[in-house]
């Protein structure tokens, strides 16, 4: 039993063949909003505030970073996906490629994406909803608007209507619910809107010395936001997991994965442009679950807050649909692989969606955003999705290597050199995040490799189709 096995192409394309029957549909422009629907959310509208009081005014450098980071390793994701024409995460197309362990460990790794991701938006989401409310003169006791410790002084205990808003997602996609392609997109065009909205109401009121030192941290301080704000691109990951439903995926899948991240990076750097040049960035400390709002008091235009309320809650919401539905899936591939108990991949009868894992899934990313602080629940996210990322860039490499012969309908353009450098900023943004963050990553790849070394290694289905292969030669 080799850590090194790896599934054949033909037999995923086979156990995926209910997949197969998805139709291709989606066209680039689809495949764009689809990116947007999924990126847009909490690392723009909160985690702004605590990237300025890490890089000062320099904050759109900071996302200009992240950007490319994340440019780079879709180029390589585009491939994969692309090489390996199964719907499914990182974690299918390393099963294919790379080897069982590997697989394992990127599958294992994207919980910290996609799960901590849910409970990292729940936090954003409540945080804009309990604004709207106060604006309706509604206020929530204060021990249940946050985390404990999440606010320094205040004593809060429980963010409830973050688990709430999460118990609904779960609610929703266990009776088969997902976003449909009209929605996604009505939804995208309502953030978009409010987004464009904040710049065309904010930008007359930006000061340009408050740009001034433009770096007070120097680069160190750019960076520091960066693996903060990195945030805020993750999930175009998502739009590589259409593959089959993509009409022509050669050709539109990498321009659907680069046109919204190029949207997004466009939207991102003016925004923090514009926020830090309103707001001297010090003062963002004053209210960081909501900076949108302090840019919108210091401008003295409080009436769009409410607007932008609505589409920040609209926004995030699409954010956490996307994030728990790929992580339902990505369990319930591992599951129908064998590397998961089987509740994972148990389809219920009448919904036909993976009920118990839903649920399972729901509950505990629920308690995770009621209970964690969002700056350490997105380092968390941001951790985990490095560290895919990075095995991404470097599987396309091995990949070229050891499998030449793979029909790639698209190839990732500079081998080794571009996912080379996707990686190595992969790894520079992962050593700027806290100690804290590398201790519970490290703790969760442990007990990740205990359950691979006890359970999964050996239900694996592939013992099965090895057996028959040695049976077969003898
Ligand atoms: N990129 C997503 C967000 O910012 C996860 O909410």
């Amino acid at each position: 039993m080799s850590l090194f096995r790896t599934k054949s192409i033909e037999s995923l394309v086979r156990d995926g063949q209910q997949k197969s029957k998805l139709k291709r549909a989606l066209n680039a422009w689809d495949l764009t909003l689809l990116g947007i629907g999924a990126i847009i959310g909490t690392g723009i509208f909160v985690l702004t505030g605590t990237g300025a009081l890490k890089s000062g005014p320099a904050l759109p450098l900071s996302f200009i970073i992240a950007g490319i980071a994340c440019v780079f390793t879709a180029l390589a994701y585009a491939e994969f996906a692309s090489t390996v024409p199964v719907s499914g995460s990182a974690y299918t197309y390393s099963y294919a490629t790379l080897g069982e362990i590997v697989a394992w460990i990127i599958g294992w790794d994207l919980v910290l994406e996609y799960l901590f991701a849910v409970s990292s938006v729940s936090v954003g989401w409540s945080g804009y909803f309990q604004h709207l409310l106060s604006g309706f003169g509604i206020q929530l006791p204060t021990a249940l608007t946050a985390a404990p410790k999440a606010i320094p002084g205040v004593k809060t205990i429980f963010n409830l209507p973050a688990f709430i808003i999460v118990m609904i997602i779960t609610f929703l996609l266990a009776r088969g619910v997902t976003t449909s392609k009209r929605v996604n997109n009505i939804m995208v065009i309502i953030k978009v809107f409010v987004i464009f909205l904040f710049i065309a109401v904010a930008m007359w009121y930006v000061k340009p010395v408050h740009w001034q030192p433009f770096t007070p941290f120097g680069f160190n301080g750019v960076v520091a936001a960066a693996a903060t704000v990195f945030f805020a691109y993750v999930g175009f990951d998502a739009v590589a997991s259409a593959a089959e439903e993509t009409k022509n995926p050669k050709r539109d899948l990498p321009r659907g994965l680069l046109y919204s991240l190029l949207i997004c990076t466009a939207l991102y750097v003016i925004v923090s442009a514009i926020m830090t040049g309103v707001v001297p960035f010090q003062q963002f400390e004053k209210n960081l679950s909501h900076p949108v709002s302090l840019v919108l008091d210091v401008a003295g235009q409080n009436w769009v807050a409410g607007f932008i309320d609505i589409g920040a809650i609209m926004g995030m919401t699409t954010v956490l649909l996307v994030m728990l539905y790929g992580q339902t899936r990505i369990f319930y591939s591992m599951s129908r692989d064998g590397l998961l108990p089987k509740l994972f991949s148990n389809v219920h009868p009448t919904y036909r969606t993976p009920f118990g894992a839903t649920w399972v899934l729901g509950t505990i990313a629920a308690f995770a955003g009621a209970l964690i602080p969002l700056d350490k629940l997105s380092e968390l996210v941001n951790i985990g999705t490095l560290f895919a990322f990075t095995l991404v860039c470097i599987g396309v490499i091995v990949l070229r290597y050891t499998r030449p012969d793979l029909p790639r309908a698209f190839r990732c353009p500079g081998v080794p050199f571009i996912p080379l450098a996707g990686a190595g900023i992969c790894i520079y943004l992962m050593l700027n995040l806290q100690a804290l963050t590398w201790q519970v990553f490290f703790i969760w790849l442990a007990i990740g490799l205990v359950i691979y070394f006890t359970y999964s290694r050996r239900n694996a289905s592939i013992n099965k189709e090895e057996q028959v292969q040695a049976k077969e030669g003898a």
